[in-house]
């Protein structure tokens, strides 16, 4: 999809009500897709510029931006994905080649992987956990944008993203949490869905208790 959105300027006065059924209908829809049904193509790098641009216009309480991302494509993709199936195979001695295969497999298998990386400032004024809330605000509209721009994803952590020697290998400092993995890409067929929360579960008025 060819869609570069021009930053609004500084002070521009922007739309805060737009009514679409359009958007509703979009989210109302919004499932992530299995990684075994995601394929090529992939979003470009004029695509994904643009999906990493939309999903960093996020709430953020004093505009910390404590997060960045991680871009694996083509080659670097496969070397980080057999990092992957190795350290498996360090942790897992006797699980044997296949199942490392696999593990690796399943980080290479979409055509672009971005992990989500926290880096939170600790010193700041802003307290950690609203910066923490932050970047999940990025990862959603990370997956939002990528279907709106023609894509099917998923949010996935897997072990390697608490592991020690994977997160060095991703440059991971001793402050920051890999948020996770988003593997993004075309599903081969559409995923069907699954169980939402009960509304009636989650929600309830406040009402003031009496004296
Ligand atoms: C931070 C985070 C980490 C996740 N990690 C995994 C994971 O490692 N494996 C997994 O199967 N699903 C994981 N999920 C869940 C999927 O992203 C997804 O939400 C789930 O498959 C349900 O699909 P839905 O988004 O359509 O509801 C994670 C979600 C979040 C928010």
């Amino acid at each position: 999809m060819s869609y570069s959105p021009v930053p609004p300027s500084l002070c521009q006065s922007l739309p805060s009500n737009t009514a679409s059924t359009q958007v509703l209908d979009f989210l109302n829809q919004r499932r992530s897709t299995p990684l075994a049904l995601l394929t090529e193509p992939g979003p470009q790098r004029d695509e994904l510029s643009m999906i990493l641009q939309l999903a960093s216009r996020v709430p953020d309480h004093r505009r910390v931006v404590p997060w960045r991302f991680v871009v694996f494509l083509g080659a670097a993709k496969q070397q980080a994905a057999k990092l992957i199936g190795q350290r498996f195979l360090e942790l897992n001695p006797k699980s044997g080649k296949s199942k490392a295969g696999l593990e690796s497999h399943k980080f290479s298998n979409a055509p672009v992987v971005i992990a989500l990386i926290s880096s939170p400032d600790e010193k700041h004024k802003t307290p950690v956990w609203e910066q923490n809330l932050t970047v999940g605000a990025v990862g959603q509209n990370l997956l939002l944008a990528s279907n709106a721009a023609g894509f099917a994803g998923v949010w996935l952590t897997c072990w390697y993203a608490f592991d020690q020697d994977i997160r060095q290998h991703f440059g991971v400092q001793a402050f920051e949490k890999i948020a996770g993995f988003f593997h993004l890409g075309t599903a081969s067929e559409n995923p069907v869905e699954r169980p939402r929360p009960d509304m009636d579960r989650i929600v309830s008025h406040w009402k003031p208790t009496s004296p």
